[in-house]
C-alpha cells in the first residue's frame, strides 16, 4: 500500500461498512460534518465509555450534561467572544476562503499558528502562496469569529452561540456541583457532548469537523496544595515531549523523559497535569495507539488559548496527516472561575479550613451605599454583589495604583468604597480553585483507532480493533439460508442478546463473504450454525485475526464470547 492512501482506504472502509461518512451526502455533502452508522456509533460509544472509566469513574469524578446553545454573556465572561477567532484569507478570483496559517503549515512553515496578521501576510507574499483551487491571488488576512451564532427564541437581541467547548458548562455550574458533591475538593468534573466550531475550510474529514464530540474534564484544585498523590503510580513512565526553548520557539527534536523528570525539570508546571498526561498516554495505548506513536507538543504562548498558562497538544502519528492533535492538556489557572465570578457576581470560591487557626490582619471592602446608589441607580445591587466577591487586597492595589476599581461593567472610585482593616482569628481561607483540563476529540480518536487497527492479510482487510472497542462481539451466521438452520441460528442469536452480548445476525451471501464482512467491521468472532449443530449442539467459532476455527457447544457460547480474547487464540 502506498503511504498516501491509507487515509483513503480507511475512509472508504468507514463508508462501506457503516462507520461514518460525510453528512448530507444526497445533497452533495457539507464540509465539516459526518454521520455515524451503526458500527461507527458503537465504536465511538466504546471510546467514550473507556474514557469515562479511565478518567472519571476511577477517580470518582462527576459527569454532567449541559446545553450546546449558550447565551452570549457566558462567552463574554469566558473571553471567547474576544479571543475565539481564526485568521482567514480569500481568493480574489474564486472567492474560496482559507486559513493562511494552514496553507503555510502545509508548505512546512513552522509555528504559522502563532503568527499575527502582518506576519502571515508577509510570509504568504514571500512564498507566493496562492489559492490551492484556482491559483488566484489571496486577499490580506483578517480575523473571523469561529463560533456559530444564533438567537435564543425569536428575539434579535438575545444572542446565543454554539459552545466551542464543553468546559464552560462545567465552570458556570461549579458552585452547584461543589454543593452537590458535599464540598469535595479537589475534584474533577467532566462532560462528553457535541461542540461546534465554524471552521473556515475543513479539509480533513473526521479530523477537522464543524460539529464534533468533545470529551473533557476540569480538575479543580488548590494552587497552594498542588501535589498529586497519584504521581508515584506513573512517575517512571516515559513520555516523548517537545518543550519550549523560548517564548517563540519549540525544541526541534523531541525528548524522552519520565513523568518524574518532567515535573522536577519544570517542563510540566503542574503535577496534576503531568499525571493526567501519563494516564492519557495509557488511554491512547488501550485504544491501540502505541506510546512510540504519541508525543506531547507544548504550545507557544501565541498559540495557546487565551485562558491557558501552559498547554500541551497530545499528538499521534497518522499515515497521511503526520503528527496530529487528538487531545489538549491545558493549565487554565483560575482564569475561567475568576471571570465568571466577576461577570455573574456569584461567589464560587471554595472554603478550605486551616490546620491551625491564625491571627491575621484582614482587609474588607466596605461599600458607601449613598454614593453607590446615586451613581449606579438600578445597577447598585449588582455593584454590591461584585464588591462582596472581589478580592480586597487586589482591589486596594488597583484603587491605589489607578484611582479606580473595575468590577464587571462598573468603574468605582474611592467615593464608592472604603478599605477596612481588622485583626481576626482566621480558621480557613476562601480560594478560587485552579484548573487543569485534559480535552479529547472523540471523532479524531475514532478515526485514529480505525487507522491503527487497519490490517491487510492475504489481500483482505481486517480491522483488528482491541477487544474493548469492537462494535460487536460476534456475528451469528446460519451456514446456508435453510429453514432449520435459520431457526436454530435465530434461537442462538436471541439467547446471546438476552445474555447482553453485542451480536448481530447475518444470513446474506456466501459464508466466505460474510466472514470477510465481519473482519472488516472488526468483529472478533463469527459463530456458524451448520447441520452438526442440529445433531450435537456445537457451533463453529472463527476468530478474526488468526482465522482459526474450533467447535464450541452452544451452552458454553455466552461465556466463550464474553471471555474473548482467550490465551489460546
Ligand atoms: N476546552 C478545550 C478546547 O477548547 O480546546
Amino acid at each position: 500500500m502506498s503511504r498516501s492512501d491509507k487515509y483513503d482506504r480507511v475512509m472508504e472502509l468507514a463508508r462501506r461498512r457503516g462507520f461514518f461518512w460525510p453528512s448530507y451526502e444526497i445533497y452533495g455533502g457539507v464540509g465539516g460534518f459526518i454521520d455515524y452508522g451503526p458500527a461507527g456509533l458503537a465504536l465511538k460509544r466504546k471510546i467514550e465509555d473507556k474514557w469515562r472509566d479511565f478518567f472519571l469513574r476511577r477517580h470518582g469524578f462527576l459527569e454532567i450534561e449541559t446545553p450546546i446553545i449558550t447565551p452570549q454573556r457566558v462567552f463574554e465572561a469566558s473571553g471567547h467572544i474576544e479571543s475565539f477567532k481564526d485568521p482567514v484569507t480569500e481568493c480574489i478570483v474564486c472567492r474560496r476562503k482559507y486559513r493562511p496559517d494552514h496553507l503555510l503549515s502545509d508548505l512546512g512553515v513552522q509555528n504559522a499558528e502563532s503568527m499575527g496578521l502582518t506576519e502571515l501576510d508577509d510570509e504568504v507574499r514571500k512564498r507566493d502562496v496562492r489559492c490551492p483551487e484556482c491559483g488566484g491571488d489571496l486577499s490580506p488576512t483578517t480575523y473571523t469569529q469561529t463560533m456559530f451564532k444564533t438567537t435564543i427564541g425569536p428575539y434579535a437581541d438575545s444572542i446565543g452561540y454554539g459552545r466551542p467547548e464543553a468546559a464552560q458548562g462545567i465552570f458556570v455550574n461549579f458552585r452547584r456541583l461543589h454543593e452537590v458533591s458535599r464540598e469535595r475538593f479537589p475534584i474533577g468534573i467532566g462532560q462528553i457532548g457535541h461542540a461546534l466550531r465554524n471552521e473556515i475550510s475543513p479539509r480533513q474529514g473526521p479530523l477537522r469537523l464543524r460539529e464534533f464530540t468533545i470529551m473533557e474534564f476540569e480538575f479543580f484544585f488548590d494552587p497552594e496544595e498542588p501535589k498529586c498523590p497519584y504521581i508515584p503510580e506513573v512517575e517512571s513512565m516515559e513520555i516523548t515531549i517537545l518543550p519550549l526553548r523560548s517564548d517563540t520557539e519549540r525544541y526541534a527534536e523531541p525528548a524522552r523523559t519520565t513523568i518524574r523528570a518532567s515535573i522536577e525539570g519544570r517542563l510540566i508546571l503542574m503535577e496534576w497535569m503531568a499525571y493526567f498526561m501519563a494516564l492519557s498516554q495509557q488511554f491512547l495505548g488501550e485504544l491501540g495507539i502505541p506510546p512510540e506513536k504519541q508525543r506531547f507538543s507544548e504550545k507557544l504562548p501565541a498559540e495557546r488559548a487565551h485562558y491557558s498558562a501552559q498547554t500541551f497538544d497530545q499528538e499521534i502519528l497518522l499515515d497521511r496527516w503526520g503528527w496530529t492533535e487528538v487531545a489538549g492538556h491545558a493549565y487554565r489557572t483560575s482564569y475561567d472561575l475568576s471571570r465568571h465570578i466577576e461577570y455573574s457576581g456569584v461567589d464560587m470560591r471554595v472554603f478550605r479550613p486551616l490546620e491551625k487557626p491564625v491571627e491575621v490582619e484582614e482587609k474588607r471592602l466596605v461599600p458607601i451605599l449613598s454614593s453607590i446608589r446615586r451613581e449606579f441607580g438600578e445597577g447598585s445591587s449588582k455593584v454590591l454583589e461584585l464588591l462582596n466577591v472581589a478580592d480586597p487586597e487586589a482591589s486596594e492595589r488597583q484603587l491605589l495604583e489607578t484611582g479606580s476599581l473595575r468590577l464587571g461593567e462598573f468603574t468605582l472610585n474611592q467615593s464608592h468604597v472604603r478599605i477596612h482593616s481588622t485583626r481576626r482569628r482566621k480558621t480557613g481561607k476562601r480560594l478560587i480553585p485552579h484548573v487543569v483540563e485534559p480535552s479529547f476529540g472523540a471523532d479524531r480518536l475514532a478515526y485514529a483507532v480505525m487507522e491503527y487497527a487497519y490490517t491487510i492479510k492475504k489481500d483482505r482487510v481486517i480491522l483488528s480493533l482491541p477487544a474493548s472497542l469492537t462494535p460487536y462481539r460476534a456475528v451469528i451466521l446460519p451456514l446456508v439460508e435453510r429453514d432449520t438452520l435459520v431457526e436454530e441460528a435465530n434461537r442462538i442469536f436471541r439467547h446471546l442478546v438476552e445474555c447482553k452480548l453485542e451480536v448481530y445476525y447475518d444470513a446474506a451471501g456466501s459464508i466466505g463473504r460474510r466472514y470477510a464482512r465481519a473482519d472488516e467491521i472488526g468483529v472478533p468472532l463469527a459463530v456458524t450454525i451448520d447441520y452438526e449443530t442440529l445433531n450435537d449442539g456445537t457451533v463453529t467459532v472463527r476468530e478474526r485475526d488468526s482465522w482459526k476455527q474450533l467447535r464450541v457447544h452452544n451452552s458454553r457460547l455466552p461465556k466463550y464470547l464474553q471471555d474473548w480474547p482467550h490465551g489460546d487464540t
